[in-house]
């Protein structure tokens, strides 16, 4: 079934009720032979669900949204690949926030209930030709009607919104979202989509403890424009971090 609701994402749509992992069967299929913008591959369950840092993605089979949307985002260069993310995270959000108000993104690119814990995931992985993006595939697990989890600080949004609710319709504005804020990419505006990041990012100006190799006390000033994370420790010192180099404790 194509979605509705869009006008050039989720026209192709394949549904699988098994498969290793979405991302997985986005990249084969591009590798053999190419795919179209906006194609979807969606699945109830993931036998090996990627998640991010080589991790593994969990979801009960058939109550969450576990897909991925390819992209051809040509117009961005590699150094420019977190624009992808950051674009993804405020789209996903704008959609939960409907639901609640402590809905946060947590840098990178999670979304996170303040209260109730992680309810999405994505992990977005580029194709890269020489000079710019030929493709991305943004894959995305959403916990919508799952409702215990065996890890802590975990949730979904049935949990948060107090009731169950129809998959098609979450994925339908998921992907309307997307497709809004693709369109602000491709414009060129990524002030945009900067300030709005900032304005619903986690923990932004609030002491917290961290870990860069050591433990230490700061809080978030901003993002860069190539994604780290920019952050004021407690002696003033200020410091940016890419991937990995720092951790919320
Ligand atoms: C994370 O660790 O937060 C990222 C999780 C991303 C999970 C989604 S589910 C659909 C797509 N296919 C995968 O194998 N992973 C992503």
């Amino acid at each position: 079934k194509i979605l509705a609701n869009t006008v050039f994402l989720g026209k192709d749509v394949r549904y699988l009720t098994e498969c290793h992992s979405t991302n997985d069967l986005a990249m084969d299929e591009i590798r053999k032979k190419s795919l179209n913008e906006g194609c979807i591959i969606i699945t109830d369950s993931q036998t090996k669900g990627k998640g991010q840092r080589g991790s593994q993605w969990w979801s009960e089979s058939g109550k969450n949204l576990t897909f991925s949307l390819v992209l051809k985002p040509v117009f961005l260069k590699p150094s420019q690949q977190f624009y992808l993310s950051k674009m993804v995270s405020v789209a996903i959000h704008e959609v939960l926030s409907a639901y609640s108000k402590l809905f946060f993104i947590k840098w990178p690119n999670d979304i996170l209930h303040f209260l109730e814990g992680k309810t999405c995931g994505i992990l977005i992985e580029n194709v890269i030709n020489q000079n710019n993006i030929e493709y991305s595939v943004v894959g995305i697990g959403l916990n919508v009607n799952q409702t215990s989890f065996p890890f802590p600080n975990v949730s979904s949004l049935a949990i948060v919104a107090g009731t169950e609710m129809r998959l098609q319709d979450v994925l339908e504005k998921i992907v309307g979202k997307i497709e809004y804020w693709y369109r602000v990419l491709k414009s060129g505006d990524y002030s945009k989509i900067d300030g709005k990041y900032k304005s619903e990012l986690y923990q932004l100006d609030r002491w917290a403890y961290y870990d860069d190799g050591e433990v230490f006390k700061g809080r978030i000033k901003d993002t860069s424009p190539d994604g780290k994370l920019i952050m004021e420790k407690e002696s003033g010192e200020i410091k940016s971090y890419g991937l990995k180099e720092v951790r919320f404790l």
